[in-house]
């Protein structure tokens, strides 16, 4: 058994469950009538309702006993301070020093970090200001209408869910696109909508040598020279985000055109970094930096208020206590705002990459559940998709709910016709209906037809927690991404995992590279399993 789940205080909670589940939500509502003060929690122009939970007074108490028992103070600490908690890769973990508004100074190896990213955000400015008054040229003298940011995982994802999320904040006369996969579809479906003359690349890469973003960045070089009158048009139109210098400049891009990060930004926490350099400039600096304010109050708020009053610690240890004594699998996260599409794919990758481990930070195989499956979309189009089984289906499913109370638009019934939704669904899946609730709405011999009325009814007690906030801004962004990020730290920390390396995307990369040659001419394989040599002989013969 491992230490973690021969704790007293996992016995606790199990001793806990065991007593009490399952909890009857619609009771615990009735006998405490000040549920909802008790188990919500606020912070600038956001609440967090956590009331439509499956615990009653006792369960957070057991769960911050857990959180305090994991040292989660202490190794909170570790990382805001630039201690080497990626331990496998042997890095610190600093992303929230990109974020730090304060004038603190933050250190790793006894240097302080803060200079070197002030300095890269002088750039980015300076840059985006370029950009914006059509000082930047391309190679027949035309300013810049269309930025192309080729990367994937964390140098895609992020970008692409901050530019979606924050649309209605777009300067005019520039637009954004993402290319990632290695689908030519991909790329060719995104240069057919633009003009090489105008058009700037972000080969967003912190390796720089991930094989779909060069793929994607040498056919995208290959376009823009089948237009332009020779090589000098690569550094006009080609800029480089890495911590590979050297790499960035093999591929032709003007080392003066280098935007720098470090080893200690993971790729799923890069956003905040130069990474960001097409939010800043699809959305304008301010901006930009105004989402790094909202998740510096995050970070606050994360490392000062105490754990039972602290947001993210309060979202982790719900998850645990739904993954590790509930059985649930998944968690879905369900923004009620069409700009927050892709706030669930970031996610996916931020929790599944982060917490996706089976081994814990001492090497040991762990004996409990860790990281859940993240999934979403947002209301109201889940709700004509799959939350069927979310409400009659057979699967304990934690749900957030996410909504601003202002629109960025005006037009009328909208906005009150979503947030009607983002209200009852919750409420619907708490509430349910019972046999005696639908036969009462029947009516003839319906009422009578029992196989109707079961099918009809709705068991309910089905756990979810909702983000309310005023509305969609950068900062308020920046706030509730720095609160996800944290959850994962705090679940991270109890599972006692490293949620800092991602050792498990490497295998498929090797046995790909392996694959590829073989794919070269048209000999029949059998050096693998037969379905791997069945599946690669038909390719070769479809093909
Ligand atoms: O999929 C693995 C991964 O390393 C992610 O963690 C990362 O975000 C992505 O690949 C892209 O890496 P890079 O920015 O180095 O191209």
């Amino acid at each position: 058994m491992s230490t973690l789940s021969n704790s007293i205080e996992w016995k606790a909670i199990q001793a806990h469950h065991k007593k009490t589940h399952p909890q009857p939500l619609r009771k615990l509502f009735l006998s405490d009538p000040k549920r909802f003060d008790k188990l919500s929690l606020s912070f600038n122009d956001i609440l967090y309702d956590f009331s439509k939970n499956l615990i009653d007074n006792d369960t957070l108490p057991l769960l911050f006993n857990l959180a305090k028992s994991s040292n989660l103070e202490t190794k909170r600490k570790a990382m805001f301070s630039g201690e080497i908690i990626n331990t496998t890769e042997r890095r610190a973990v600093l992303h929230t020093a990109l974020r730090n508004r304060g004038d603190q100074a933050i250190y790793f190896n006894q240097k302080n970090v803060m200079p070197q990213i002030k300095a890269v955000l002088t750039k980015m400015r300076a840059f985006c200001q370029k950009v914006h008054l059509g000082q930047w040229k391309g190679y027949s003298g035309k300013a810049v209408t269309d930025i192309v940011n080729i990367g994937i995982g964390g140098s895609d994802l992020g970008p692409k869910m901050v530019t979606t999320a924050l649309t209605a904040y777009a300067r005019p006369n520039l637009k954004v696109h993402f290319i990632s996969n290695v689908d030519q579809a991909h790329l060719i479906e995104t240069l057919a909508q633009l003009n090489p003359e105008t058009t700037l690349f972000i080969i967003a890469s912190k390796g720089f040598n991930t094989q779909e973003t060069i793929t994607n960045a040498n056919s995208a070089k290959n376009w823009l020279l089948s237009y332009a009158p020779d090589k000098s048009a690569i550094s006009k139109h080609f800029i480089a985000i890495s911590t590979h210098t050297e790499n960035a400049t093999a591929f032709g891009i003007d080392k003066a055109n280098i935007f720098e990060f470090w080893d200690w930004v993971g790729g799923r926490y890069s956003l905040w970094s130069s990474m960001g350099l097409s939010i800043a400039l699809y959305l304008g600096m301010d901006n930009f930096e105004a989402l790094l304010e909202g998740a510096f109050d995050a970070d606050q708020h994360f490392f000062n208020s105490p754990l039972e009053k602290n947001i993210p610690v309060v979202m982790a240890l719900l998850g645990i206590w739904y993954n590790n004594f509930l059985g649930a699998q998944s968690h879905v996260i369900l923004p009620y705002a069409q700009s927050l599409t892709f706030f669930a794919d970031y996610f996916q990758q931020g929790d599944m990459e982060s917490n996706g481990k089976n081994t814990d930070i001492e090497g040991n195989r762990v004996d409990y559940s860790t990281g859940p499956i993240i999934w979403g979309q947002p209301g109201t189009n889940g709700q004509h998709a799959f939350y069927q089984l979310m409400h009659q289906g057979t699967k304990l499913i934690p749900c957030d709910f996410l909504a601003p109370a202002q629109s960025h638009y005006d037009l009328p019934n909208h906005h009150d016709i979503l947030i009607s939704n983002f209200l009852s669904q919750p409420e619907a899946l708490m509430h349910g209906k019972n046999f005696e609730e639908v036969k009462l709405d029947l009516t003839g011999k319906d009422k009578l037809d029992e196989n109707l009325i079961a099918s009809k009814v709705f068991l309910g007690n089905k756990p979810s927690s909702s983000f309310l906030f005023k509305k969609l801004t950068p900062k308020t962004l920046g706030t509730l991404i720095a609160f996800y990020e944290h959850k994962i730290f705090t679940q991270g920390v109890i599972w006692n995992i490293n949620s800092f390396d991602q050792m498990g995307v490497e295998l498929g990369k090797v046995l790909a590279k392996v694959i590829l040659p073989e794919l070269k001419n048209d000999k029949i394989i059998d050096s693998h399993d037969s379905s791997t040599n069945g599946l690669i002989n038909a390719y070769k013969q479809l093909r």
